[in-house]
C-alpha cells in the first residue's frame, strides 16, 4: 500500500459497511512489518515562525496556555524527545509514550490565545502557524461543543507516510491506537495539572484540516483534546499519601521512567493487588464525547487478565467486573499459553510476563450508533487505557510491553465474550528484566518528578 492510500473511514458514510470491509482485510491481523521501510523527516514548517520553547523542560505538571513558554514542559511530556537511547549499534531518541513500530504518526498541534501552532518536538519548539486566536473556530467544528471557550485545544493528527510502508493498511489501525495513546498521556498531564479536560472524537474531520492546512491523503485530524484553566504552580508530592492528589503529582514522574521492557521480563509473580490497581486505574471514566447518546452502554470497553504468575491467582483468564472491580475466572475454552502465535516473539514474552492484559470492545454496536468513524472511536479509546495500563504499571515498579501480534480469533476465544466483542490491544505487564533501559534523559527533574 503507497503511502498516500486513502485514509479509513472511506467518505461517504456507509453505516459501518466500509469499516467491516477494512477490519476484515486490514485491521484484523498484523501482518508482516517491514521495519527497515523507509522512514519519513519529522513534520516541520521550515517557512513558520519558530517559537523556541524554554530548555530543558521540566517534569512536571502545571501549563500556562496564554503564552507559549506556559506550554513547554507538558508539551515534551506530551510528545516530546525526552530521552537519547544507545542498544542495538545504534541510538535513538525516545519518546514519552510507546508508538507501534517506534513509528509516531502523530503530529501535535496547538490552538490558544496567542495562535495556532505545530510541535515541533526534536527542536522544543513551536512553529506558529497562524498568529489569529482560532479556537472558536475549532470548537465550533465539534459535535459535543463545550460550554466555555477551552484555554488550550490541541488538534491530534495522523501522518500516513509515517507508518503505512512499515505496516501497510494494519497502520491505519495502528494510528488510531497511537492517537488513543497520545490522548490518554495528554488527559492525565491536564487532569493533573488539575484543568478541566476532554477527548473529542466526533467533529467535522474536513473542516479542521482545513484550518490546519493538511491534505487528508497525507495527514488528517484525529482527535481533539480540549482544557481549561490550569495550576501553573507544582503539586507538592509527600513521600506518602493516600491523596489522589499526591498520585496525581507522579505522573510526571511515571512518564519519565515508563518504557517498553525490551529486555523482556523475569518470569517471577507479581502481587494480585497490584494487577487490581492497574486495572481499576485503566478503567476509570474517559472525559470524552463517547458515552454521550444512544449506544452509550456498548462504548465501554472491558478488561480482562490473562494470569501467568499473579499470586492468588490461578492461570487462567479473568473478567474484570466494572461493578466491583473483582476477577472472575472465565469458563475455559481454550488454552491461555496459546494467545500469541507459537514461535513468535510474542510467545516468549507473554511466556515471561507475570500477565497479559486485554482491552475488548465492541465494533457493532457502535457502528449504529456512530457509523464508520466508530472504528477509530473505539481504537482510539483501546489506545488511552493501553496508556493508562503502561503508566500505572511504572508506578507499581513494573514493565509494561503493548502488543498488537497476539491471535485475535484464539483471544477472542479466550474472553468468552458475548458475540462482537473482540481484543483490541494486549499489554504484558511483569518484573522487568535486567535494570531496563531508562535511557538518558533529556527533562530536568521538576517537583513531583
Ligand atoms: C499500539 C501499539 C502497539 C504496539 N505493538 C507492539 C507489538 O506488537 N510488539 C512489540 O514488540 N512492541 C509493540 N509496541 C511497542 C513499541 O514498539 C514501542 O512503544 C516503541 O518501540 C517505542 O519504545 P518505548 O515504548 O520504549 O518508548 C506497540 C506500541 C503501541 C503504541
Amino acid at each position: 500500500m503507497s503511502a498516500s492510500a486513502p485514509a479509513y473511514p472511506h467518505t461517504p458514510e456507509s453505516g459501518g459497511e466500509a469499516a467491516r470491509l477494512y477490519h476484515a482485510e486490514h485491521g484484523c491481523k498484523v501482518p508482516y512489518i517491514d521495519l527497515s521501510a523507509p522512514r519519513p523527516e519529522a513534520k516541520s514548517y521550515p517557512a513558520a515562525e519558530a517559537v523556541p520553547l524554554p530548555y530543558p523542560p521540566r517534569a512536571r505538571t502545571g501549563f500556562r496556555a496564554d503564552r507559549p513558554d506556559g506550554l513547554g514542559d507538558l508539551l515534551a511530556l506530551t510528545y516530546g524527545v525526552t530521552r537519547v537511547e544507545w542498544g542495538g549499534g545504534g541510538v535513538r531518541a525516545g519518546r514519552p509514550l510507546p508508538s507501534g513500530g517506534a513509528a509516531y504518526p502523530g503530529e501535535l498541534y496547538l490552538s490558544a490565545e496567542f495562535g495556532l501552532c505545530h510541535y515541533l518536538p526534536s527542536a522544543h519548539a513551536l512553529e506558529r502557524l497562524n498568529e489569529a486566536d482560532l479556537r472558536r473556530q475549532i470548537v465550533d467544528a465539534l459535535e459535543a461543543q463545550p460550554a466555555e471557550r477551552p484555554r488550550l485545544i490541541l488538534l491530534l493528527t495522523s501522518r500516513h507516510e509515517a507508518n503505512l510502508p512499515a505496516f501497510g493498511g494494519f497502520g491505519h489501525r495502528m494510528q488510531t491506537l497511537d492517537t488513543g495513546v497520545l490522548a490518554g498521556q495528554a488527559l492525565a498531564l491536564i487532569d493533573a495539572a488539575g484543568a478541566e479536560v476532554r477527548v473529542h472524537t466526533r467533529f467535522d474531520e474536513a473542516r479542521l484540516n482545513r484550518i490546519l492546512g493538511l491534505d487528508p491523503r497525507a495527514e488528517s485530524v484525529r482527535a481533539i483534546v480540549t482544557a481549561g484553566l490550569g495550576h501553573d504552580a507544582p503539586l507538592p508530592v509527600p513521600a506518602f499519601s493516600t491523596d489522589p492528589g499526591a498520585n496525581q503529582a507522579g505522573i510526571p514522574r511515571r512518564i519519565m521512567a515508563r518504557h517498553t521492557a525490551a529486555d523482556g521480563f523475569d518470569a517471577v509473580s507479581i502481587p494480585l493487588p497490584r494487577v487490581l490497581e492497574i486495572l481499576e486505574t485503566a478503567a476509570e471514566e474517559i472525559p470524552s464525547d463517547i458515552r454521550t447518546g444512544h449506544g452509550a452502554e456498548f462504548a465501554s470497553l472491558d478488561l480482562y487478565c490473562v494470569a501467568n504468575r499473579v499470586d492468588g491467582l490461578e492461570p487462567a483468564c479473568y473478567k474484570r467486573s466494572a461493578a466491583t472491580g473483582a476477577l472472575g475466572r472465565v469458563r475455559e475454552t481454550v488454552d491461555p499459553r496459546t494467545l500469541f502465535p507459537s514461535g513468535s516473539d510474542g510467545e516468549l514474552a507473554h511466556f515471561q510476563a507475570a500477565c497479559a492484559l486485554l482491552i475488548v470492545g465492541d465494533y457493532e454496536h457502535g457502528y449504529r450508533e456512530h457509523g464508520d468513524r466508530w472504528y477509530r472511536m473505539l481504537n482510539l479509546q483501546a489506545g488511552i487505557l493501553a496508556q493508562r495500563i503502561g503508566l500505572s504499571a511504572t508506578g507499581a515498579g513494573l514493565g509494561s510491553m503493548l502488543r498488537c501480534d497476539y491471535q485475535v480469533k484464539v483471544a477472542d476465544r479466550l474472553i468468552h465474550a458475548s458475540p462482537g466483542r473482540t481484543v483490541l490491544v494486549a499489554v504484558l505487564v511483569g518484573l522487568e528484566h535486567g535494570v531496563g533501559r531508562p535511557g538518558h534523559r533529556l527533562l530536568l527533574g521538576g517537583y513531583g518528578s
